[in-house]
């Protein structure tokens, strides 16, 4: 086989077969295809798509180009839950603790923030002592035992992806849905559960920032997951304005403390237990979503869910007080209240920007290189349909310094408020099963 027709296949619009897909995957993992060759089939297949077959293909190509985690030694059905990305995005701190309190086994593996989006893994570091870099024995251990463990992605999951991210990155061969769907499931299967919840979001903070392409990533990666023998369901959720109020990594670890004790954010409360009752229920510890729901409130009310996530993260070799003593987690020095300019409705408030707001201050990264500041971020007083007086907090800013006169600007720029009454979004736009 050689590679160069291969690449006229597809720029030719025609279908490559799991033998070619495996020799391209095989071939990029060792080296023997080159960067220049799997660049010109990337930008083929982001022209001239791929069949979900194809897409199938490619994601099992770079399923067994590194490490599968087995966890059939864990009890109980797995169910992982995955968002495409977010800003504010509680919600995988909320849901590991929880879940595993109604009795579902979490083995989670996440990932770092990047640019304007979070990353669950650097916000379990805020919590001092966290370790999310633990064996694969001592995971699956953590687990049997205690139904919960989230770590940091092994690096040898799925390599053949991780190269040809890299690629794509700098080729401009992201946006694909082929290559998007393929990349996530990849990780999903490599990762061992045995079931998938997937989040795709929708809007200025999200990858998809129209509705009728997250529909499209998400039909395809439920397809893939049920072709790989995995249960797997998709939400489409809406992320035109962050999810709950806290964005940054202290701040959304006391928002999920809230969230565990049942006192979060309206919408960021719903988006857990949308996503809470389908693994509930795909770990068949629940007959209907209903009942998982109910099962989820019982376990918020009892406290049981704050009790699973003290133990977790002492499992973890972290700081539990931090559950009852939240001011115990990393703070900023200075406090800075943003008063509304104007009276009237909130209309929009940009994800993508105020992302990138609390990114200036520390809360992310630029460039895979940059270190975090757990202690930083903006607490919002008000979401899309609230009304709101002149002079009434709009947003606080948690900073390092006073120096932050680029980052107020970002914050006004990007909330915009009328005088009509405005709707609030719809946070659930689809479930996809
Ligand atoms: N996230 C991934 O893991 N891969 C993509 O291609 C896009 C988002
Ligand atoms: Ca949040």
């Amino acid at each position: 086989m050689r590679m160069v027709d291969i690449i006229e296949k597809k720029r030719d619009g025609q279908e490559l077969t799991k033998a070619e897909i495996n020799f391209v995957i095989t071939g990029y993992t060792k080296g023997t295809v080159p960067d220049y060759q799997m660049s010109a089939l990337a930008m083929a297949i982001y022209f001239k798509d791929m069949t979900n077959q194809e897409i199938t293909d490619l994601t099992m190509a770079m399923v067994e180009s590194g490490e599968q985690i087995d966890l059939s030694a864990i009890h109980g059905i797995k169910v992982d839950k995955h968002s495409t990305g977010g800003v504010g995005d509680t919600t995988t701190l909320v849901l590991a603790p929880l879940v595993a309190a109604v009795g579902v086994p979490v083995a989670k593996m996440s990932g770092r923030g990047l640019g304007h989006t979070g990353g669950t893994i650097d916000k379990l570091e805020a919590i001092k002592g966290f370790n999310v870099e633990i064996s694969n024995d001592e995971f699956i251990q953590l687990v049997n035992r205690d139904q919960v463990a989230v770590v940091g992605q092994s690096g040898d999951l799925a390599p053949a992806d991780k190269k040809l991210y890299g690629l794509r990155d700098v080729t401009g061969t992201v946006d694909s849905i082929a290559l998007i769907a393929s990349s996530i499931m990849s990780k999903k299967i490599a990762a061992g559960a045995d079931a998938i919840v997937l989040d795709v979001t929708t809007g200025d903070g999200a990858f998809m920032k129209n509705e009728k392409d997250a529909e499209r990533l998400a039909k395809t990666m439920v397809q893939i997951g049920k072709l790989a023998n995995r249960q797997t369901m998709a939400i489409i959720s809406d992320m035109s304005q962050p999810l709950g109020l806290a964005i940054g990594n202290s701040l959304e670890v006391k928002e999920a403390i809230d969230a565990l004790k049942g006192e979060g954010p309206a919408d960021l409360m719903e988006m857990v237990y949308v996503l809470g009752s389908q693994m509930v229920v795909l770990a068949k510890q629940a007959d209907t979503l209903e009942e998982a729901r109910e099962l989820l409130k019982e376990a918020i009310q009892s406290g049981a869910a704050t009790t699973k996530f003290k133990e977790m993260i002492r499992n973890q070799g972290g700081d539990d007080s931090i559950v009852d003593r939240p001011e115990n987690l990393p703070q900023a020095e200075f406090v800075i209240e943003l008063p509304a300019k104007e009276s009237g409705y909130i209309s929009e408030m940009v994800a993508d920007q105020l992302g990138i707001a609390a990114m200036l201050l520390g809360a992310g990264r630029r460039t895979k290189e940059d270190t975090i500041d757990y202690s930083v971020g903006l607490m919002l007083h008000k979401k899309v349909g609230d009304s709101v007086t002149a002079g009434e907090p709009l947003v606080t800013v948690y900073a390092n310094s006073q120096a932050i006169d680029d980052v107020k600007t970002k914050i006004y720029e990007n909330i915009f408020i009328t005088k009509e009454k405005v709707a609030e979004p719809t946070l659930i736009h689809q479930i996809i099963t």
